[in-house]
């Protein structure tokens, strides 16, 4: 309950930023996580955090060998996650994630999953994050995208070899989840 006053409250100060008025329902992260073998990936990074609800789920099932980078922008929700877990190395801005993986010497991340509201973002700015991120990833690594339109499906449809799309009714508002996998 407390996390989703700490969501509202950070929706009514930055909508656009933040994109919903709840955290993630369990039902929408059971989907995000599922179908990834975990314990296989090296490197992990989570793109616009929250409160943390996707993070646990994470943290839950990587390797404990595993580097785990967080992003969020919000400086409450950041300080809460930065106490919560000390295993993983929590930032601020998604855009900075190629400095953060290059100064930690990592050739390239395993996995990204992203909760950032594409949808809010300027064309230039979604085309240039995609892209990015694509990049970011190593052969055969997988970005995982929760957004509530359909609209980022061509872009990743340009960039990657797979993407399923899944409809998760089951949150509020329903929402949609991408899972795209690299060419290896
Ligand atoms: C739709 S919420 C998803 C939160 C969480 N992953 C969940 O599933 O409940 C989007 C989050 O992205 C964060 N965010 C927006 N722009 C960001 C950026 N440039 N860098 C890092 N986080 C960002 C917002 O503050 C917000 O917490």
């Amino acid at each position: 309950m407390q996390q989703t006053w700490v969501f509202l409250k950070s929706f009514l100060s930055s909508p656009k930023a933040v994109g919903s008025v709840v955290p993630s329902s369990r039902y929408l992260v059971n989907v995000i996580v599922s179908g990834i073998d975990w314990s296989t990936l090296g490197s992990v990074a989570e793109l616009g955090a929250g409160t943390g609800v996707v993070t646990a789920a994470i943290e839950r099932q990587r390797s404990r060998e595993s580097e785990f980078l967080v992003f969020e922008s919000d400086r409450s929700m950041r300080a809460a996650l930065e106490k919560r877990y000390d295993s993983a190395a929590v930032h601020d801005n998604a855009y900075d994630l190629r400095k953060v993986v290059e100064s930690r010497g990592l050739s390239g991340l395993d996995c990204i999953v992203s909760g950032l509201p594409f949808v809010n973002f300027s064309q230039a700015d979604r085309k240039f994050l995609l892209k990015e991120f694509h990049d970011l990833l190593n052969p055969g690594g997988i970005f995982v995208a929760l957004q509530f339109s359909r609209n980022i499906r061509p872009d990743l449809k340009a960039l990657y070899d797979e993407v399923d799309m899944t409809h998760v009714w089951a949150n509020v508002p329903p929402a949609f989840v991408y899972h795209c996998r690299r060419g290896s």
